[in-house]
């Protein structure tokens, strides 16, 4: 009896927490996974090459497009408005600019992603057609990620591969936040006022872990595409698709 009440005072507790609270807390376990991918690890120990971070930066390209042209295409959604800071987070015209700094002006002809960049693309586009309301989780899992240790791995990559200041590495530097910790904070306020059904807010943060799962896996494709090509990509890897033919297996 003591046993069962106590359970349901924990599941009151539990809806009625924040969401930015539970989201960091169910994907706890899976942030411990991604900060120990052999990708995530090679940016820990300094050791990130040009050919990880190029091809990095390919699948980070393919990965935002979806993300922000899905913010972007429901930016007046009640469950996205809120969250919706393109001037300050958008990542791709960044990604952009590195990717013409390393590969040159014929650079979109070379982008090339493991088959899990497509799937996890696949998976944006769908939520923000059919599911609007999940977007948040993934606009939290790459956000936020970036702006925390995000700013670290950045400094890391620009001594671990000898650029000069800022050269290739844009899409770690946020010129519209002066604060990264004070906009979390912004930010997660404005998750916390987006109001959402306890059947919606389960979704989002099954959504989350799977987010980070989606990261995980590209992370893990990119490795093995460096593998099976000692360290230089080629387009007819098995592991990898050029994204002009964005077929799913
Ligand atoms: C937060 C480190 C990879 C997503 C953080 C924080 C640190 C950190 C220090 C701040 C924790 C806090 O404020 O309490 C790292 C390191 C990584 C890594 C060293 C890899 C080398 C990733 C990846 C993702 C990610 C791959 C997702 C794709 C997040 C998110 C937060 C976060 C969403 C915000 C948590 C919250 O405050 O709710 N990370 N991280 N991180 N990271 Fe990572």
């Amino acid at each position: 009896m003591e046993t069962e009440k106590r359970t349901q005072i924990s599941a009151e507790q539990m809806d009625n927490r924040d969401l930015s609270e539970q989201i960091k807390e169910v994907t706890k376990d899976s942030h411990v996974r991604a900060e120990n991918t052999e990708l995530m690890l090679s940016f820990q120990r300094g050791q990130v090459t040009l050919p990880q971070y190029k091809l990095l930066l390919c699948s980070l390209y393919e990965i935002y497009q979806a993300l922000e042209e899905e913010l972007d295409r429901n930016s007046s959604h009640p469950a996205v408005a809120p969250i919706y800071f393109p001037a300050e987070l958008a990542r791709l015209k960044s990604i952009e600019n590195d990717l013409e700094y390393f590969y040159g002006s014929d650079w979109r002809e070379k982008i090339v992603v493991p088959t899990a960049t497509l799937r996890y693309c696949h998976r944006l586009r769908q939520i923000g057609k059919e599911n609007p309301e999940f977007l948040v989780a993934h606009a939290y899992t790459r956000y936020l990620g970036d702006l925390s240790g995000g700013q670290v791995l950045g400094r890391i990559a620009q001594k671990s591969m000898g650029l000069k200041s800022c050269e290739g590495l844009s899409f770690f530097a946020f010129p519209g936040v002066s604060s990264p910790n004070l906009f979390k904070q912004l930010y997660r306020s404005r998750m916390n006022s987006v109001e959402l059904t306890a059947e919606e807010r389960n979704g989002a943060l099954e959504e989350a872990v799977r987010a980070f799962e989606f990261n995980i896996q590209v992370f893990d494709g990119l490795q093995k595409m460096l593998s099976v090509t000692g360290n230089e990509h080629q387009e007819s890897s098995t592991n990898s698709k050029a994204v002009h033919s964005k077929t799913l297996p």
